[in-house]
């Protein structure tokens, strides 16, 4: 038997860069050796509001990034969602082993709930069980996320392990996968804080769909210090380190090396070899995103045969969870 890998993105806005250094990049490596189920999160991402066309757009949009991102449909299981029930359903068990406590102290809540005051919505709350849920229908052994989904990742486990321990063993409980290195981009306008879809600073992220001209004038605005010196430094160059970050992932050079190459160049030389690095990597990703938007048709049968392949692991698990909770099966 094979270990299992799951992980997913929302459909929310744009996808940055750092969802791709941070989540999808790295997903295509396990699909030899794992049996790996990606998904497009839609009941996540309805805890803002959201234009219906625009979810059913990035819908699809997300999904075709999954396939240009190098996830081959004959290997992994891709789908959405809202195409599995079993994932709203077994949410609904394990609110009733969560503690408001829990959820509340929950760090993107938090932040959610101070960008979204007049939106406090139970869902949004909730977001972390619904999480949990899609990690343990299918008894996932790794989960290949960014550093700010890990507190997400350890209530899964918590909650996987209080239901073991109340009604026997049901649920594997998970890692996660959290690279050393791009598991946190920064914006490249406050770079001690996460580059974010949602950041309302165009300047601040990467977009995968920006085009040469806007990722290389975003890198040569980006937010530095003034001592000149291309040094790998978080806590002092949170900036340049940044860069260095994103061009060592992208030119499979370390940072020592990528520090060298750049030591006697000045930030314009060195910004524009990230900006470079960048386009050259995203540049195919974007044409094959939009071949396979072109074809629709292709893309809701791959939604169609992801749906039943995961719904028929998914069942699986929740009705053994039913029954182990005391429901009636007919
Ligand atoms: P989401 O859609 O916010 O982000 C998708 C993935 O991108 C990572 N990420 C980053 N990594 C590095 N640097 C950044 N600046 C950066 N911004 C985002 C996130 O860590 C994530 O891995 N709750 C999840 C989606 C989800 C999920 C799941 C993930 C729902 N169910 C089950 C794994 C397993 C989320 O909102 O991700």
């Amino acid at each position: 038997m094979k270990k299992v890998v799951f992980s997913g993105v929302q459909p929310t806005g744009k996808l940055t860069l750092g969802n791709y250094l941070g989540a999808i990049r790295n997903w295509g490596q396990f699909q030899d050796d794992y049996e790996c189920i990606y998904c497009v999160v839609d009941l996540h991402s309805i805890t803002v509001k959201r234009v219906p066309a625009e979810l059913r757009r990035q819908t699809y949009e997300t999904l075709a990034l999954y396939i240009a991102c190098g996830i081959d449909p004959q290997k992994s299981i891709l789908f959405v969602q809202s195409h599995v029930p079993a994932h709203a359903e077994l949410t609904w068990v394990l609110n009733t082993i969560t503690y408001v406590g829990e959820m509340n102290r929950m760090t993107q809540f938090k932040d959610k709930s101070s960008k979204h005051a007049d939106n406090i919505n139970m869902g949004l709350m909730d977001y972390p069980v619904l999480m949990a849920s899609d990690i343990l229908l299918y008894k996932t052994d790794l989960v290949p996320i960014g550093a700010d989904q890990k507190q997400h990742l350890e209530i899964a486990r918590d909650i996987a392990i209080r239901f073991n321990a109340q009604y026997s063993d049901t649920f594997t409980v998970p890692d996660g996968y959290i690279p050393k290195v791009g598991a946190k981009i920064m914006s490249l306008q406050q770079p001690t804080q996460k580059m974010s879809k949602s950041d309302e600073n165009e300047k601040a992220s990467i977009y995968l769909l920006d085009d040469a001209d806007a990722i290389v004038r975003k890198f040569r605005s980006a937010v530095t210090d003034s001592d000149g010196e291309v040094r790998f430094d978080e806590v002092n160059k949170p900036g340049i380190s940044n860069l260095l970050g994103i061009y060592s992932l992208l030119s499979d050079k370390t940072i020592d090396e990528a520090e060298i190459e750049f030591a006697n160049c000045g930030y314009s030389v060195f910004k524009d070899a990230v900006a470079d690095a960048v386009i050259q990597k995203l540049a195919p990703i974007q044409a094959e995103q939009k071949r396979l938007l072109d074809d629709k048709d292709y893309l809701t049968e791959i939604m169609r045969q992801g749906a039943e392949k995961a719904n028929c692991l998914a069942r699986k698990t929740l009705s053994k969870v039913y029954r182990k909770v005391g429901f009636i099966q007919l």
